[in-house]
């Protein structure tokens, strides 16, 4: 059966790692229908809006949608509700991917890559799963108002429902079962009320249908700290939207370089998946062939095996990628001299 993935490039490196996806799939899997649309600031200057209606229609329509990166200096200006992030965040909440899945593993060969002791990251293998279509990303009401006296007041609002809690728990134990059979969940109900909620909703969902899987409870901001000082002893972290950012960006770190950090957003079952490397547009090193294409190659590797049917192609994929990590390929991030074309090389001669 013909499948369909749709790329979105989007700005900074993003076009750069996507063409790089591009040339593995066609290697890996040429009967793969790729489609391509604007995204980002590349769509505010081509069609006025950071996505277009016709593009979450498509993203609504095709097996798997993988995305490059948003964003950059050059949209600084626009106005907030078509800013280049607002497109990600309406393809998300369009899209209901509601699981973020934000894996952070540290490959043998790059231990030394890390900023922390070897010893501490070697044989990491963390799952974060991220809330991604609520909390404090799109609670209402927001916004910024004069107060008078020339003074303001800006409000976000932090709000989950039980359901939501709930469904982003099963997903966690789920992955749990078939990985280490733990799971840490992360909040501040110490002091937020959406942080009580979410501990009764993940211990009321583990009693009832997940009682062979460890459950721990623990501050988010201890986590913080548990992730740099002891990160092994973490299998699977559920969180919340704002926390599950800042938490994958702190794992990323784990594994040597963002630039190695693929994820995959999920919504129910049988709807398309949104894969998204964890990195940003880095406008810094954009369009200079230097950006890492591995968490975009490594983005495509779980669209193949969570949305594609494709689990043996997956494999194919990952091993290549070990390979040509094991044989050396560095691109600047891990202390490297390969660019982006080059390191698509290294995985294609692997494949
Ligand atoms: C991420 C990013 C996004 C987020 C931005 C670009 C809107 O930081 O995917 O982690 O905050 O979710
Ligand atoms: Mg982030």
């Amino acid at each position: 059966m013909t499948k369909t993935l749709l790329l979105l490039p989007g700005d900074g490196i993003g076009p750069e790692v996507i063409d790089e996806v591009r040339r593995v799939a066609g290697a890996l899997w040429p009967q793969l229908v790729l489609e391509e649309a604007p995204f980002g600031g590349a769509a505010i200057d081509a069609e006025g809006a950071p996505i277009s209606d016709a593009t979450v229609a498509r993203a609504k329509a095709v097996d798997a949608v993988l995305m490059g990166a948003v964003g950059g200096p050059r949209w600084a200006g626009v106005a907030r509700a078509i800013r280049p992030e607002a497109g990600l965040l309406r393809l998300r909440q369009d899209m209901a991917v509601f699981a973020n899945l934000r894996p952070a593993l540290c490959f043998e060969s790059l231990a030394d890559a890390s900023p922390l002791k070897r010893e501490i990251v070697a044989g990491l293998d963390i799952m974060i799963v991220r809330e991604l279509t609520g909390g404090v990303y799109f609670g209402q009401p927001r916004g910024i108002v004069d107060i008078g006296d020339g003074e303001k007041r800006a409000v976000d609002t932090q709000v989950y429902t039980s359901a939501e809690i709930r469904r982003i728990a099963r997903v966690a134990f789920e992955l749990a079962r078939k990985r280490g059979g733990r799971v840490h969940s992360a909040e501040k109900s110490n002091v937020m009320e959406t942080g009580v909620l979410w501990r009764e909703v993940v211990s009321a969902v583990h009693a009832a249908e997940y009682p062979d899987v460890t459950l721990e409870h623990i501050l988010a901001d201890n986590c913080a700290m548990q992730l740099v000082k002891a990160p092994r002893q973490f299998d699977v972290i559920v969180t919340d939207n704002l926390f599950g950012d800042l938490l994958s960006d702190e794992a990323a770190m784990l594994t040597g370089s963002i630039g190695l950090l693929p994820s995959a957003a999920l919504g129910e079952a049988g709807k398309p998946g949104l894969y998204e490397p964890v990195h940003g547009s880095a406008p810094d090193i954009a369009g200079q062939g230097l950006a890492n294409p591995l968490a975009a190659i490594l983005s495509f590797e779980m669209a193949l095996r969570l949305s594609l049917d494709r689990a043996d192609l997956a494999d194919r994929l990952a091993a290549a990628l070990k390979a040509a990590l094991d044989g050396g390929a560095r691109t600047r991030d891990l202390g490297g001299t390969l660019g982006t074309r080059a390191m698509g090389d290294a995985v294609l001669a692997k494949l």
